[in-house]
């Protein structure tokens, strides 16, 4: 059960993704309904983007929705709509008011009017938060996002903007949803499954990965810290080795 203060301030990842997975198995070992679990995953979620401004995190992103999850039953899936917009009500003046960015990642056209108006205006009047930016995945799949990513870079060739030879990692990067953001140094999944489900695939090349079988609902700042507290210990080498690794932090 880490505390902020055993985390070291200098070497704070920047930019968080996770995983929020386990809502569904949550509410069945309490014999609820599936959509409690959702509901509990809402508060799980504010308490978890609170103490990632406190531990200066500057992007969460956060998958709630994928582009395989419309096959699950109608009543679940709408009755995630409704959370999102019911969500929004409930948290948007807090979000404001605390300085926190919404972005959002994914195919929003896709969801039901009345939840779309309510997140595009949460975005606008979030527009200017400073603290931290809170990047909402939703109707996200990373291998859609890539091929959208192709086709935008398609366009510039044929546009006569760009050549084939000048495609670098970099126009990758510029031109996929995230562009401007940094890459997660840290991907947290929860709920037990060792999987990354179609999430953040380009941005994930070098993320340190972080599984724990707490059911997000149960996760909060404790489990965070306990997650940026394990990441901290970890040497990351890029391909070189640990000494010349040991040798660079010496420099510093
Ligand atoms: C994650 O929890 C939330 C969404 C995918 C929307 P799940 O609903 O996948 O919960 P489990 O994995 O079935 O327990
Ligand atoms: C991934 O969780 C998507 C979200 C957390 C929104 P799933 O529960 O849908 O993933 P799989 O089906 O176990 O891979
Ligand atoms: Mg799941």
């Amino acid at each position: 059960m880490a505390t902020l203060e055993q985390l070291d301030k200098s070497r704070m990842p920047k930019h968080v993704a996770i995983i929020m997975d386990g809502n569904g198995r949550w509410a069945k070992a309490q014999g609820k309904d599936r959509s409690e679990g959702h509901k509990a995953g809402i508060g799980a979620l504010h308490n978890v983007l609170e103490a990632a401004g406190k531990a200066g995190i500057k992007y969460l992103t956060v998958y709630t929705f994928s582009t395989e999850n419309w096959n699950r039953p109608k009543e679940e899936v709408d009755a995630l709509m409704n959370l999102i917009a019911w969500g929004i009500d409930k948290e948007k003046e807090e979000l404001i008011r605390k300085g926190v960015r919404l972005q959002i990642l994914g195919d929003i056209d896709r969801m039901p009017e009345f939840a779309r108006t309510k997140t595009m205006q949460c975005m606008e009047e979030a527009k200017d938060g400073k603290v931290i930016t809170l990047v909402v995945a939703f109707n996200y799949g990373s291998r859609n996002e890539l091929a959208g990513t192709m086709q935008r870079i398609a366009r510039k060739i044929q546009a006569g903007e760009l050549s084939a030879d000048e495609i670098t990692e970099q126009t990758i990067s510029d031109n996929l949803q995230t562009a401007g953001m940094p890459d997660p140094e840290l991907l947290i999944r929860t709920g037990g499954e060792q999987r990354v489900s179609n999430y953040l695939l380009w941005q994930i090349a070098y993320s340190e990965l972080y599984f724990c079988d707490t059911f997000w609902p149960d996760f909060g700042a404790s489990e965070l810290y306990d997650a940026i507290l394990d990441y901290q210990g970890r040497e990351r080498r890029f391909g070189k080795t640990s000494a010349q690794v040991q040798e660079e932090e010496k420099q510093k």
